[in-house]
């Protein structure tokens, strides 16, 4: 949720943790501060807004501190202005925090004694629990063993106390934290994206796990055992977290949509081949039910795979959303298999929703984007999505990496079980080409679809319909729409609007038609063809042989039409007509594309 930096070293440590938190600020950013150690003191400075303001502000002096600690804000608890915003500081103690302490009134309640409170914020709390047990116990890995037995919620904390300006104490419990050493500078981040331009290997912290960082990195689990840390390395480049002069990260990330597919198809399927797929994704043939569990788009990609594991693979099929699945009453069966998806692999219920299916004994694989984010190493078998490093907040490229390893995964299984022979299986891999020409095409005409976006780019709401497996894609789409241009735009599944909904149908009114599957084109058209009685702007969104049917009718305000693909793939360049389409309705409103109000890429609270 939000973005945690911290810098040991020779540098200065204000212009390290300002681009590390321009670097993190897709995480949140209603707000900013740092602290560092100025003249042997302690020097807090925050900002309300974006990062941009705490670096105006600290131009303002010319301290060169070598040590220090940064934040940038999603609030959760209190308004996003300068009191609430981090580092707070409690004693000796100077914290930055990541995460929701849930008991914090508890605890606040508790303190209150000892400690005077000047923000709304958990954080605060947390911080004067930390003070307290450091006076107490007199050490500070004792006092943080201490606090994190009381502590009730997620978080990543980065920390600096007054008697040692000279170290950085950091902890974590469900909140995502790395740490990396380079030529004697030593890094602490949230995630990779903020350190790269340095390095891109990096040590993890498990759940639980301290670690102070001074002349060198000292880790220890939650008992204070000393342990050791494997090094990880990052596959990318600096490249993926820069706009390499697109206007946006949204449109670069759609651009690298063909790379994706490249990636996907290089590591999981050179020979465009189903024995490929066994060999890489490994043997599903014993699950004979399926629940797929995300969030927002992630649970998206979930009600398009649910199509294609019923239709081809013949296997029940349940899509839930993590924030009800984990606290709803589930029905584990044997031999059903959970499959997480998850961009960051860092979402709360979606981590909930990995260990509540483990408790009931059931196989998880997530199909993840972030290398060793939680959900992925706390999943039975993780199948990693390859989109590399995705910074826009509304996703794009990752989403559709995560549906092509559905999409294939739902090819392996329908293989598996007989349902398609090796040849039909091959076929269908072998459009894999076609797909990735498809996406170019689409990608190269960019230009078409914001001529279509000028049209409706000022209304305040429209629809998505459609049927089945399109259904799903209006859910997408219309998130997309809704996530970056702020118009109240509404997915309805085409046979249900007459049943009420179609009352909001007004003139002018945009309805976007999405018609994939021939066989129930025509209910889709007709329903869409009800709006347009009550006056509504239709918009088909189809492929090039259900367009045929329909070429002599001129009553649609557009016809969005992308070529045939295989049932598998269809849907992956419908997307990106759509990704499009919401790209330069949000451009052309002049909003903030990569950074919409409100949101944050990665959701590590509930
Ligand atoms: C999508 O554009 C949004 N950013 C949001 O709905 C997102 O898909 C959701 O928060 C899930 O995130 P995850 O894939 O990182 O778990």
């Amino acid at each position: 949720m939000c973005g945690i930096i911290g810098y040991v070293g020779k540098n200065n440590a204000k212009d390290v943790i300002i681009s590390g938190l321009y670097a993190l600020e897709y995480r949140g950013y209603d707000s900013s501060g740092i602290a560092y150690n100025a003249q042997n003191k302690i020097k807090i400075v925050k900002m309300e807004g974006k990062v941009a303001n705490l670096e105006k502000k600290l131009k303002e002096n010319n301290d060169i501190p070598n040590i220090g600690i940064g934040h940038t804000r999603w609030a959760t608890h209190g308004k996003p202005n300068e009191t609430n915003a981090h580092p707070h500081k409690e004693g000796i103690t100077t914290l930055v925090h990541n995460g929701i302490i849930e008991n914090y009134l508890e605890l606040k309640h508790k303190l209150s004694k000892y400690y005077k409170f000047k923000s709304e914020t958990d954080t605060e709390v947390a911080c004067a629990l930390i003070d307290y047990y450091v006076k107490k116990e007199n050490n500070k890995l004792e006092a943080l063993k201490m606090a994190q037995k009381e502590i009730n919620g997620s978080f990543a904390f980065a920390i600096i106390f007054d008697d040692e300006l000279n170290s950085i104490y950091i902890m974590r419990k469900d909140s995502p934290l790395i740490v990396a050493e380079k030529d004697n500078n030593y890094y602490v981040a949230s995630d990779i994206a903020a350190i790269l331009s340095y390095t891109n290997k990096y040590y993890l912290l498990d759940q639980g796990d301290i670690a102070k960082i001074s002349d060198k990195i000292y880790f220890y689990d939650k008992e204070l055992n000393s342990i050791t840390k494997e090094i990880n390395e990052y596959r990318g480049t600096i490249n993926d977290v820069m706009k390499n002069g697109f206007d946006h990260f949204m449109l670069k990330e759609i651009h690298d949509e063909i790379t994706v597919y490249k990636n996907i198809i290089r590591s999981y399927i050179p020979n465009l081949n189903i024995n490929d797929l066994k060999k890489n994704f490994g043997n599903f043939s014993k699950y004979h039910k399926i629940t797929i569990v995300g969030c927002g788009s992630a649970y998206h990609t979930g009600l398009v795979a649910k199509y294609l594991f019923e239709e081809f693979a013949n296997i029940p099929t349940n899509v839930e959303m993590a924030s009800e699945y984990r606290y709803k009453k589930i029905f584990p069966s044997k031999n059903e298999l959970v499959i997480l998806i998850s961009q960051s692999g860092e979402t709360a219920d979606t981590l909930e929703a990995a260990r509540i299916a483990k408790e009931n004994k059931m196989d998880t694989l997530g199909i993840i984007n972030v290398l060793s984010s939680s959900i992925a190493r706390e999943s039975n078998k993780v199948i990693y999505c390859l989109a590399g490093c995705e910074i826009a907040v509304a996703t794009t490229k990752a989403y559709l990496a995560q549906l092509l390893i559905l999409s294939l995964l739902s090819i392996l299984m329908a293989y598996e079980r007989g349902k398609i022979s090796k040849n039909e299986a091959n076929n269908y891999l072998k459009d894999l080409t076609k797909l990735q020409k498809d996406t170019k095409d689409i990608i190269n005409n960019k230009e078409y679809y914001k001529e279509i976006a000028k049209d409706f780019y000022k209304d305040r709401e429209m629809f998505f319909i459609g049927r089945n497996i399109d259904y799903g894609l209006c859910m997408e789409a219309s998130l997309k729409m809704k996530e970056i241009s702020y118009i109240h735009s509404e997915a309805y599944a085409a046979g249900e609007l007459k049943h009420g909904t179609i009352s909001l149908i007004e003139d002018n009114m945009v309805v976007f038609g999405i018609v994939t599957d021939s066989s129930i084109a025509p209910k889709t058209i007709s329903n869409l063809k009800e709006t347009k009685a009550r006056g509504s702007k239709m918009i088909l969104v189809t492929n090039k042989e259900i367009a045929n049917n329909y070429e002599n009718d001129n009553s649609y305000r557009f016809k969005i039409i992308v070529n045939k693909l295989n049932p598998f793939f269809q849907s992956l360049t419908i997307i990106t007509t759509m990704q499009l389409i919401s790209y330069y309705v949000a451009l052309l409103k002049g909003e903030n594309i990569d950074q919409p109000r409100n949101l944050a890429k990665s959701v590590t609270v509930e």
